[in-house]
């Protein structure tokens, strides 16, 4: 199984983002516990992250292509990118969204997310642990 994981906007500075929300690690370690957890579920994985929208939705649009499943944490844009949503909705194969925080606890702006309902599942508020239940549910879709 393959599956892409896109991480967006201002995830290139995670470990200097508050902790206490996002947790300790910097993008270089999460992906690394990503492909540690890719490894023992079987999966392999692609990890991106960009600051650029038209960049991730390109990721998008080559996915298409390759991944049997999908980890999205489009950061920022969950809340507003219309432009990724269409992107998303292309998809035909499961897709998990992912945030580290608890948008369903923060600010109003943060609780609407446009890709909300194109997601299989949705992992929120656990920190980098939420990749690992996301690479489990996709393992497990097969
Ligand atoms: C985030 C939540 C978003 O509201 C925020 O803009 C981010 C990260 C998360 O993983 O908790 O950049 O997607």
């Amino acid at each position: 199984m393959r599956v892409g994981v896109l991480n967006g906007v201002n995830l290139d500075v995670l470990g200097r983002r508050d902790p206490e929300l996002y947790g300790g690690l910097n993008i270089r370690q999460l992906e690394s516990r990503i492909f540690e957890w890719a490894v023992e579920l079987e999966v392999n994985v692609q990890c991106r992250q960009t600051n650029s929208e038209g960049e991730y939705v390109q990721w998008c649009h080559e996915a298409l292509d390759w991944a049997d499943g999908l980890i999205l944490n489009p950061g920022a844009w969950t809340h507003y990118s219309y432009a990724i949503r269409d992107a998303v909705e292309l998809f035909e194969v499961p897709l998990v969204e992912v945030h580290l925080s608890n948008i369903e606890e923060r600010e109003e702006w943060r609780r609407k997310s446009v890709i909300a309902d194109l997601a299989a599942r949705r992992v929120i508020g656990k920190g980098p642990e939420g990749y690992r239940e996301a690479l489990a549910y996709l393992a497990g879709s097969q």
